[in-house]
């Protein structure tokens, strides 16, 4: 089978990754690459989020199965095009996307199938604002109704800067959902969906802030793990059950049916569970940990999602081993980030035991790979445990260097030391 991944991510690096494992793939295409990637799979220097152009590039390739890695590429429409050019796609409709394109039609949607979330108001004025958040109180939850990457949401005890923040979505034009404060851990959960029947992958855990504590502003991740040892031992069948099946059922009635993967974005609070966002592809960096415990052939897996020939009986095979993450970013990042600097240690990373290094935001220059994104690089360890797989991660960091490089010393710190707790009524 011919694969084209979509997408120039670690997550795609991590998905290309993981197709490798997958005896019945023989042949991987990417578009628009990385430096990483380009050492996994053919790159082809074509616009991800072209709809034209992706379908030229598919059937160039006589591509047996397309997989959509970001959000983007998804609510332009790529899926439909190649779905109606007569190829099997992996992610999707635009319609569909929507589930995360716009946090209102989420909310209506979970509404009308009953599943439990954050209560929540949209303003679309200042006046709006000020009242939805003082209906809720402090902390406030600020979320602008558009596609922002994980960065659009803001959660703070200042009312003020909440309002600052409704003010500047409004100045950009868009609307704003305020929300309840949910307390309790988060976890993401990746559902594999075939239109009608579901798959659950393992749960992982990100770590959106910038710093270490969970301070300073939202990223796209700075690191994950996976399993999570804390979890109530029927956490995956209860999301399955109050979550993705009735959303992925609600999807279908509603004539958009929703293939590819629903992740879930949930919160573990003292009233259960609660989503805390949908969105429509795999989480980038929890893939890169949860892709590397899967054993279940991807490409096969993904093929059988894409033509809803999905059976919930299928028992996924899981290395039993813990995975970490650790990304590294580049100076400024979440802000606009430093780039084109060399990097070094890649190799004697890889070289520890249990880990591997997938690519984001890295490119060649001559004889060397620069950084040339946000976040350049995720360092994966797989570990007998969470401890040992932590420690391996950092082993691969610390190996790792550039002009400016950032990563949190805390990822997955908590669970090892056990100060992870659900919240009780
Ligand atoms: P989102 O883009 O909706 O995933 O939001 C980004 C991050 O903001 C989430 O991962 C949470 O850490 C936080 N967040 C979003 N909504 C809430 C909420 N209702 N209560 C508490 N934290 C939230
Ligand atoms: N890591 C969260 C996301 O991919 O949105």
């Amino acid at each position: 089978m011919k694969v084209l991944v979509l997408g120039g991510g670690g997550r795609e690096h991590a998905i290309i990754r993981a197709l490798h494992n997958d005896p019945a793939v023989t042949e991987i295409h990417n578009a628009p690459g990385n430096a990483g990637i380009a050492q996994d799979a053919i790159v082809h220097a074509v616009d991800a989020n072209n709809p034209e152009a992706t379908v030229v590039l598919a059937r160039e390739i006589a591509a047996d199965l397309i997989v959509i890695g970001p959000e983007a590429p998804l609510v332009a429409g790529v899926s439909d095009a190649l779905r109606e050019a007569g190829f099997a796609v992996f992610g999707p409709s635009q319609a569909a996307a929507e589930l995360e394109g716009s946090k209102a039609f989420a909310k209506k949607v979970m509404e009308e199938a009953g599943v439990p979330t954050a209560r929540a108001l949209v303003a679309t004025t200042e006046e709006e604002a000020a009242a939805a958040l003082d209906e809720f109180g402090a902390p406030y939850v600020v979320k602008d109704d558009g596609l922002a990457a994980g960065k659009g949401v803001v959660v703070t005890e200042d009312r003020q800067a909440a309002l600052a923040h409704a003010a500047s979505c409004f100045a950009a034009g868009g609307s704003v959902v305020i929300e309840e404060y949910l307390d309790g851990p988060e976890v993401s959960l990746f559902v594999i969906s075939d239109g009608k029947n579901v798959l659950p992958l393992s749960p992982a855990q990100d770590f959106k802030r910038i710093f270490n504590n969970d301070e300073g502003p939202n990223t796209g991740g700075m690191g994950a793990y996976t399993p999570l040892p804390w979890l109530p031992e029927n956490f995956v069948t209860e999301v399955v059950e109050a979550v993705a099946r009735p959303t992925v059922a609600r999807m279908a009635e509603r004539g958009t049916p929703f293939v590819g993967v629903l992740f879930c974005g949930l919160a573990v609070t003292s009233k259960g569970v609660r989503v805390i966002e949908f969105n429509v592809r795999f989480g980038d960096p929890e893939t890169q940990a949860v892709l590397a415990r899967l054993r279940t052939p991807l490409g096969s897996l993904l093929l059988a999602a894409s033509r809803g020939e999905i059976s919930e009986d299928m028992q996924l095979d899981w290395d039993p081993r813990t995975a970490v993450d650790v990304v590294m970013a580049a100076e400024n990042y979440p802000d606009t980030p430093r780039k084109g600097d060399a990097i070094s240690g890649l190799e004697a990373a890889a070289a520890i035991e249990g880990v591997h290094v997938i690519h984001a935001g890295t490119s060649v220059s001559g004889e060397e790979i620069i950084t040339s994104g946000g976040r350049v690089l995720a360092v994966v360890a797989l570990g007998e445990n969470l401890e040992a797989a932590r420690n391996a991660a950092y082993a691969g960091v610390d190996a790792i260097e550039w002009n400016g490089v950032q990563y949190r010393t805390d990822i997955a710190l908590k669970a090892v030391e056990n100060r992870i707790s659900v919240p009780t009524p």
